[in-house]
């Protein structure tokens, strides 16, 4: 049985890090583990434009300790006023590495996105052509589609005919959730990938709603029955060079997400990786976990793989991970994966330095 494996440091690639106070206190967790991280735009107000996404990643980048040089790969928010020149001198100029479609109405702050993707089919199509990649949140918001289905019929009917139209575009379907997403992606040619979630490998519907209702599991796309978390986990344990970890780690102040119409947003930062090395290991996969976790993304953003290497050991009791982290603007609940978790990261950097039970101590 392996326990220990050394592989090329991951990156995360879809991340929400928030701003100010709350960006400060979640953003070293993703330290710890990652070397880079796709930075999602829905700030309020969203990153809509160049000079945003410049401001965004220096205020970012400001937090980081010194010395450290993670680096923050910056997305814009298509909105139907986006200007298609400005999105692709940003693209070009490497200032950003995606543009993000959240469907108006689909999720957290995402009011400014689009009602209307005819509207925003000159940016598309400009996308397409500089060779810039586009985010999908894959939901469609119809209220008469039921929300377990909202993934399914939004590639039916917004995806598919958005491909058809512009066979170009690089598109990733991000945090997968359905077994039709994973189909989807598994034959629709390679200018398709998706990204999968740790937590959507762990938790299937039951966890959100049976014997009591659970906020912390809710997030969006929601959690769907067992069979497709076992087609998620079939894909990203496949070796398929288009499924890669985007971890969605978003976070929210535990008191709005227990409340009576609490926020989407699982916060997994500081323990996707070792959750994910446990699937991975549950499923005989552990061969597959570096490309998943740290090359498949990087191949099909056409970037270099990381350097440094992060080792992975497989200890004789479960990780007691720390349920919450304190920050200035109140306490974040951590995912809790509901499993036995053995793997854990050699020489987290921040482990040591961290006092305190809640820190993550534990999970050394
Ligand atoms: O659960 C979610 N939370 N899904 C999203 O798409 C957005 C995210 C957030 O920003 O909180
Ligand atoms: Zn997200």
């Amino acid at each position: 049985m392996i326990q220990k494996l050394t592989i090329r440091r991951p990156d995360d690639w879809h991340l929400h890090l928030r701003d100010g106070e709350l960006m400060r206190g979640v953003l070293p967790e993703s330290l710890r583990h990652f070397s880079r991280a796709l930075v999602m735009p829905n700030l309020v107000p969203p990153v809509v434009t160049t000079d945003d996404a410049i401001r965004y990643r220096r205020r970012l980048e400001n937090a980081l300790p010194a010395g450290n040089d993670f680096r923050f790969l910056m997305t814009l928010y298509l909105t139907e006023t986006t200007d298609p020149l400005d999105v692709v001198s940003a693209y070009s100029d490497g200032v950003v590495s995606a543009v993000k479609l959240y469907p108006a109405g689909a999720t957290t702050n995402s009011d400014s996105g689009v009602r209307n993707i005819a509207r925003a089919m000159s940016v598309l199509e400009a996308m397409a052509s500089a060779g810039c990649p586009l985010c999908v949140h894959g939901e469609v918001t119809d209220h008469d589609v039921d929300i377990f289905d909202r993934e399914a019929v939004f590639i039916e009917s917004v995806l598919e005919p958005l491909r058809r139209a512009l066979p170009d575009l690089k598109v990733i379907l991000e945090h997968v959730t359905t077994r039709e997403g994973v189909d989807y992606v598994e034959s629709g040619g390679d200018r398709i990938a998706a990204t999968i979630t740790a937590h959507h490998l762990l938790i299937n519907r039951n966890h959100i709603l049976a014997g009591g209702v659970r906020p912390h599991y809710y997030c969006l796309p929601v959690a769907k029955r067992e069979a497709h978390r076992i087609s998620l986990i079939e894909a990203a344990t496949s070796g398929n060079p288009r499924f890669f970890l985007g971890t969605d780690s978003a976070p929210h102040r535990t008191a709005d997400k227990e409340t009576h119409s609490g926020c989407a947003g699982i916060f997994s930062a500081p323990n996707a990786l070792p959750c994910v090395a446990q699937v991975f290991d549950d499923h005989d996969a552990l061969d597959q976990l570096e490309a998943f976790v740290s090359l498949n993304g990087a191949g099909f953003y056409r970037m270099p793989v990381n350097r440094p290497t992060i080792t992975l050991t497989r200890r004789q009791n479960p990780a007691v991970f720390p349920s919450l982290i304190k920050t200035p603007v109140g306490s974040v609940t951590v995912f809790d994966p509901g499993t036995p978790v053995f793997w854990r990261c050699e020489n987290d950097p921040l482990e040591a330095k961290k006092p305190g039970a809640e820190s993550g101590l534990n999970m050394l």
